[in-house]
């Protein structure tokens, strides 16, 4: 596509510090002139992706808690969200990638106070690797799922790389989380045994219809039913925590088999507060350091969904194949968007929370 101007003006949800909330802003994004002198397009290593849905993640509200006020001097529109899907409208002439203009593509967008993906458009630089985490779409998805899965899938594929699970016993933490969900999935198409998962009464229904053989409520007491699980069919081989928490530390080496893995993407705290973040990072990297230098029967991996792990082709076989698939709490209007935000920060949600951002 070649704009007429050199400025493509659009609008954004975003916040310039922890202490203003999420607004919708004018924002802008600088063409160049096209090869053929006529119009304007994208910079020659870019693309242009006119953002059709967003998905909505607790990382959206934790990084909105960690912008220290300073950080508005760097950046004062910080957009929200990173989960995308959206159609290419332009492709710079040395873009490395092969998606075409028309493409409809999900993806994930890392970059850390940077620009959101709840915005009309994104310009992505595919020299940079936390900007080219996208694929073309699912064929079997809708357009608002496309946008739901980059996030959590791949953290699902993170948290089991390198993990041999069939015929293991497997323990999720958070198993109605969406990350959860992918990972039950994920366990149940890999041939695990048997999949117990922690969640809420009402959520024990898809959980159980995901893969899980039994459910235990968070809500109340914890280490009694993972007790009475390995009393009756033995320890656990893996223990995936969607949620966070240290419930099962105190009674670990009876839970866990000697030489198992103990794989947390949140630490021991779950929250979204900075204190709870920095204490919940601080534990959780003790453990690693105690694991590292082998002092725990086990090993205790802290992960981070990184850029680097090149996950969303792989990601969408798996979505063709219908070995996982996508639940979406609510779909909101563009306008709708602090409804969402509300419902995100509310924790009383199920599946994704996702915003329309184009009428299609
Ligand atoms: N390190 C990383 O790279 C990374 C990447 C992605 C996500 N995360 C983190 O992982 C966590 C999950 O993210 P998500 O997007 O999958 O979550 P989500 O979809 O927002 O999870 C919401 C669900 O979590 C369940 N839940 C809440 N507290 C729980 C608890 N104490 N125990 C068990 N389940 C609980 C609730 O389900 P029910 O009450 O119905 O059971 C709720 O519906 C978040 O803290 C997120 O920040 C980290």
């Amino acid at each position: 596509m070649v704009f007429d101007s050199e400025i493509l003006n659009y609008k954004a949800y975003a916040y310039s510090d922890a202490n203003h909330p999420v607004e919708l802003v004018d924002d802008s994004i600088k063409l160049v002139k096209s090869a053929s002198g006529e119009g304007y397009t994208v910079p020659a290593n870019n693309i242009l992706v006119k953002i059709h849905y967003a998905a909505l993640n607790p990382v959206d509200i934790k990084l909105h808690h960690l912008a220290f006020g300073i950080t508005s001097l760097f950046n004062p529109k910080k957009g929200i969200g990173k989960d995308y899907c959206g159609e290419v409208v332009a492709v710079g002439s040395e873009a490395n990638t092969t998606v075409k203009v028309g493409d409809f593509i999900s993806g994930l967008y890392f970059p850390v106070h940077a620009k959101g993906t709840v915005s009309q458009y994104l310009m992505l630089d595919t020299t940079k690797k936390d900007e080219r985490v996208f694929t073309t779409v699912a064929s079997n998805l809708s357009l608002a799922e496309s946008a739901s899965w980059p996030s959590v899938l791949g953290t699902a594929m993170c948290m089991l790389k390198g993990l041999e699970f069939k015929d293991k016993k497997v323990l999720v933490l958070g198993g109605a989380t969406s990350v959860g969900r992918s990972v039950i999935q994920l366990l149940r198409s890999g041939g695990a045994k048997e999949i117990v998962a922690t969640c809420s009464p009402r959520s024990e229904k898809i959980v159980k219809e995901l893969g899980a053989a039994s459910t235990i409520d968070y809500h109340s007491n914890l280490l009694n039913p993972v007790l009475e699980s390995v009393k009756m069919t033995g320890e656990f081989n893996y223990v995936i925590d969607c949620c966070g928490g240290d419930d099962l530390f105190s009674n670990i080496s009876t839970i866990l088999q000697k030489g198992g893995t103990y794989n947390t993407i949140v630490g021991d705290r779950s929250g979204s507060s900075v204190y709870i973040m920095l204490i919940s990072i601080f534990m959780g990297m003790s453990r690693v350091i105690a694991s590292k230098l082998g002092f725990l029967s086990y090993t205790y991996n802290y992960l981070f969904l990184d850029p680097g792990f090149n996950f969303p082709e792989e990601a969408k076989k798996l979505l063709e194949n219908g070995d996982v698939k996508v639940d979406i709490d609510h779909i909101y209007k563009f306008e709708e968007f602090n409804e969402g935000l509300k419902k995100l920060e509310s924790g009383n949600y199920s599946g994704k929370i996702v915003i329309q951002i184009t009428d299609h």
